[in-house]
């Protein structure tokens, strides 16, 4: 496993993470809480010091799981926490299995609130890392949500802080990383080989002022495994029923197509590895969070890490 500084400013992690959206037993339809445990477990003997989560995956449940995880660990205080918060499921917290929507709300109020909550619910002091869970511009452009950042930190709350940026909005919000450097010590990113508008003005804005950069759905859902066929389909309450519906599956699958004499030049990796590698080969990115249901896939995922004798032009059609 290879370990990198998160940005200028951020703290030194391995460069495959675990992403503990999948895990919450909610969006991806039902999971069993014991393989989820052995992943996390999994993934910390590999070496992974780097855990993405939201208070809003599973209503709290990924954080419950990440923690109870750690409690069994002597190594906890080596593992870096990156949590989110704007998604004000509390409301709802009672209908956590069903299928309805959250507010948003980024308010410093909602934030501190927010924030005490993880930190109960993880058992921690301080939350290493604060992300603003993809707010849309209307949010962005008003100075009160910076504000609770700076509150949160000044009083000790978290220690750095960032945020999310909304799928395919990667460049239209680029300007808010401009105005918000200094406060902005990472990012997160929807990024992987068959999406890679981050490339274009974003990635080159965080290198500038040395942001650190997060990498999501490095495995588009899966897909990038090579496990899926355009006949695939997915289970009640897994979100994968629109976010790879046939049409859009079909067409991923046909760029994913294109990739198949990189994969064909690598034979002792998987696709999987492979497509990880991609990501973290960009020198914007510092890491990938790919999600793990079980520890065979983080133990295959985590090989991508040292893959390093790969160059980010070895993916370039
Ligand atoms: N707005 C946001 O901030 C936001 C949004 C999305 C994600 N995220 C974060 O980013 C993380 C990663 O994104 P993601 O989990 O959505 O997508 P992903 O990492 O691209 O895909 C994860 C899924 O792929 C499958 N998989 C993973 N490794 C595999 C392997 N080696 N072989 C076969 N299948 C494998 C698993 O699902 P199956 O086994 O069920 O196929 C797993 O749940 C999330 O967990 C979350 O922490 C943040």
């Amino acid at each position: 496993m290879k370990y990198r500084n998160l940005g200028l400013k951020g703290p030194k992690i391995s460069t495959v993470g675990f992403g503990s959206w999948g895990i919450s037993g909610r969006d991806w339809g039902k999971t069993d809480d014991n393989n989820s445990r052995k992943a996390i477990h999994a993934a910390i003997d590999a070496g992974i010091n780097f855990i993405d989560t939201a208070d809003v995956y599973g209503f709290g449940h990924s954080e419950e799981l990440i923690r109870q995880v750690l409690d069994e660990r002597p190594d906890k205080d080596k593992i870096v926490i990156a949590s989110k918060a704007g998604n004000n499921f509390y409301p709802f917290i009672e209908q956590a299995g069903k299928d309805i929507p959250v507010n948003n709300d980024y308010s410093v109020k909602h934030l501190e609130f927010a924030v005490e909550q993880s930190l109960k619910r993880l058992n921690v002091e301080k939350l290493d890392i604060l992300q603003l869970h993809s707010p849309g511009p209307e949010i962005l452009e008003q100075d009160e949500v910076w504000i609770a950042l700076e509150k949160l930190k000044a009083t000790g709350k978290i220690i750095h802080c960032g945020w999310s940026v909304q799928s395919f909005q990667e460049t239209a919000q680029a300007h808010i990383l401009e105005r918000h450097h200094d406060l902005i010590e990472v990012i997160q990113v929807r990024y992987n080989l068959l999406e890679r508008k981050a490339e274009d003005v974003l990635f080159p804005m965080a290198l500038k002022y040395g942001t650190g950069v997060i990498v999501r759905i490095p495995l588009l859902f899966g897909l990038l495994t090579g496990k899926f066929r355009p006949a695939s389909t997915f289970g009640e309450g897994d979100h994968r029923r629109f976010n790879l519906s046939p049409e859009k599956l079909s067409s991923y699958l046909e760029d994913f197509k294109g990739y198949q004499p990189v994969f064909d030049k690598y034979p002792r990796y998987s696709p999987a590895q492979l497509s990880l590698r991609f990501c973290i080969s960009h020198p914007a990115c510092h890491v990938v969070i790919p999600g793990g249901k079980t520890r065979e896939q983080v133990q295959e995922n985590v090989i991508a890490s040292d893959i390093d004798f790969i160059a980010h032009e070895a993916f370039l059609k």
